[in-house]
This record gives C-alpha cells, structure tokens and sequence, in this order.
C-alpha cells in the first residue's frame, strides 16, 4: 500500500522529524511505500539521511516557476530538494482560497518536475440525495479535463471527505462507504482514461486514520493506500498504524 504521512503543522522541530524519519526508514522494509510530507523547511534535512525505502513528499508547490515569486516553493525547488510526491488540492489549500484552476496549474508544475502529484478530493457534508457525488465528480473532472492524455495517467488522487479530516478513528468514514466511494472514483476515473488505464491510479483514503481503524479500512475496500494526517505526526501513533497493516 501507499501511505502518505501529511505532517501538516504538527512537526516543527528537526529532531521530531528525524525520529520519524527512522522510524519510517525501518518499517519501509515491510513492503509498504511509505512517504513522508514534512514543513517545506524539513526537507532537506530528511533527504539528506537517505534511509531505507522512504520517500519525501510535499504538503504544497507554487504555481510559478522560477523568477520573482517571494515566498514561493517551486516544482523545481522541490524536485531539486529530492522530493518524489506532491500533494495538491488539500481541502485546507483549498479552503485558503485555491481553486481549481491553481490546482491544474500545480499538477502541471508537478508533473513537468518528474514528480507525483497526489490530488485530495472530497466532499464537505453528506446529503441523502447524493450531491456529494456530484461535487466529488465535478473535482475530478476539473483537473483530469485540461490534462493530456499521457498526463492523466501520471496522478494518484486522495479521496478525502473533509467532514472526516482531524477526528478521531471513531469518526472515519465506514468501510461500506469507502468502498462506495472508491468504485464512483474509478467509474468517474474511467471516462477519462482509456481501457484498463484508470484501474492503475492508486486511490487514497484520508480522514482522521488512526492503528484502530486502519486495517479495516485497508481489507475489502479496493483503496490503495492512506494519507494520513495528525497520526503520522507522532512517533507511537505513526508506529501502531504503519505495524498495524504488516
Ligand atoms: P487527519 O488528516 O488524518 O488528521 O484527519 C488527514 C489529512 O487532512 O490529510
């Protein structure tokens, strides 16, 4: 399985993130791939150990390139820094004001670094009739429409229902509605790829994953992996998940 550690704000100091990081580096020889989204400053810090199998991420990129763009991360800056994975499209991105349209842009910037962009999708509330389909349709759509085809087979996406983000494992999504979800992801995936091509995305679930829930979520559900927030940030918690699919 994929799993994506999206430390988001949580891990301020180096020494944190290195003991994360070894920890990472010797639960990578269990088979999964594991990939670590530190602060954009941590990077380096990790890619210069260069343990196991682990991969760095990013929690964001700019839409510029190189030039005059105070404060910007660059693809490139990234690509550079050894970073393999980006995400794009967090819900917390987005409610900072990115649109779609930026989000297009990123994965383009993504993608032209050689790097994966990790897309996150997913609805804000549930409704008994079935709109959060259609939002979560409208969300793929809008970044797999503009994209070559060549493009559109280069992504991972993250479903990730923001009503699920930053509870506790309790309040994850159910395992039936993952696997609902997951099967309208691929459907909606399909009519943009050709042939078998859309079964070849991997699809992430996130939202408030912890150890309790996460086997459960893993076993039947037709999910690829996690991205995982506040409990990949904490040397115990990241351990009982990560063991907890071994
Ligand atoms: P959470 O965050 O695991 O803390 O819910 C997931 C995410 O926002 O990526």
């Amino acid at each position: 399985m994929l799993i994506v550690s999206n430390w988001k704000a949580y891990v301020e100091s180096r020494e944190e993130a290195k003991k994360l990081y070894a920890l990472a580096a010797r639960l990578s020889q269990k088979g999964h791939t594991l990939v670590l989204a530190p602060s954009a400053v941590h990077i380096g810090v990790l890619a210069s150990l260069k343990k196991g199998q682990v991969a760095l991420g990013a929690q964001d990129v700019s839409t510029q390139t190189r030039g005059a763009h105070t404060g910007d991360v660059t693809a490139g800056a990234l690509r550079d820094a050894g970073v393999s994975f980006v995400i794009v499209g967090h819900s917390e991105r987005r409610a900072s004001g990115e649109t779609d349209g930026t989000i297009v842009e990123k994965v383009r910037r993504v993608l032209a670094e050689g790097m994966t962009p990790i897309i996150c999708i997913g609805e804000s509330v549930r409704d008994l009739e079935g709109t959060y389909l259609k939002v979560v349709r409208k969300m793929i759509e809008s970044v797999l429409s503009p994209l070559t085809p060549k493009e559109r087979t280069q992504l991972v996406f993250a479903y990730e229902p923001v009503w699920a983000i930053g509870k506790s494992g309790a309040e994850a999504i159910q395992e039936e509605d993952l696997t609902e979800m997951i099967l309208y992801i691929r459907k909606v995936l399909g009519e943009f790829l050709p042939g078998k091509a859309s079964e070849k995305i991997p699809v992430l679930y996130g939202g408030s994953v912890e150890a309790g829930v996460i086997r459960s979520l893993a076993g039947g559900t037709g999910v690829d992996g996690f991205l995982i927030g506040h409990a990949s940030a904490e040397v115990p918690s990241y351990k009982a998940l990560v063991e907890a699919l071994l």
